[in-house]
């Protein structure tokens, strides 16, 4: 099993955006999160191009990119060029996700689907042997900090399921409300990729909070 942790750079401070780019970069993270909100497909408005690009140059990290916006295909080559390593959109926001899961691979760019927390694991299975991600919600997305939602854990199981079922190499990566606390129940519910924003950023020593994930029991 994978253990991966990838800090989101929306709990970071915006106005050291450099100090703690480089901070994740010094740090046991493999990969670094970054939430992309169009203020349509959620109701707040993150940041774009420029910001990715500077964190790309600041970071050597897996670059993770998490986009909450409408219509996902129209950006994808922007994307890939600025920097992303893999690219997630939202199962309910593109009406073709097939189509627009090809077009993250043909940007030379691995391809990730995530779900809503009431968006059931099922929608995702035919899509399977395409994915190289599913990222399952356990909020509401649009905010850091806010709390676990606990029927999450059932629906990683049920993916888990379905992924050793089927063979595939698709990696679970679970986001919101996500910790020290929780971190070892989460892996061994079969999380691959774990996302946190406020409990490392928070934390008055984000790479020592890393590290405990990592370890968690
Ligand atoms: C929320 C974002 C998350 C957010 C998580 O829509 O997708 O990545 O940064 O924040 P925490 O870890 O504070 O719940
Ligand atoms: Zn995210």
């Amino acid at each position: 099993m994978n253990r991966i942790i990838s800090p989101s750079m929306l709990s970071a401070d915006f106005g050291h955006l450099d100090r703690d780019t480089r901070m994740i970069d010094r740090s046991r993270a493999e990969w670094i999160h970054i939430d992309v909100m169009d203020g349509v497909f959620v109701p707040n408005i993150s940041f774009g191009f420029p910001v990715l690009k500077a964190i790309d140059a600041a970071s050597d990290k897996f670059m993770d990119v998490h986009l909450m916006i409408v219509e996902p295909e129209r950006y994808v080559k922007r994307f890939a060029e600025a920097g992303a390593d893999l690219i997630t959109f939202h199962a309910e926001a593109t009406s073709d996700p097939q189509a627009c899961i090809e077009m993250i691979r043909q940007a030379g760019v691995k391809a990730g689907i995530s779900i809503k927390p009431a968006t059931p694991v099922e929608t995702v299975e035919q899509w399977l042997p395409m994915l190289d991600l599913v990222l399952v919600m356990s909020v509401e997305p649009g905010f850091g900090g806010q709390s676990f939602i606990g029927g999450s854990v059932e629906k990683v199981k049920r993916l888990r399921s379905m992924i050793d079922g089927g063979g595939f190499s698709t990696l679970i990566e679970i986001d919101g409300g996500v910790g020290p606390d929780n971190a070892g129940m989460l892996f061994a519910a079969g999380c691959d990729v774990l996302v946190a924003g406020s409990a490392i950023f928070r934390s008055p020593d984000p790479e020592a909070t890393i590290v405990n994930m990592l370890e968690a029991k």
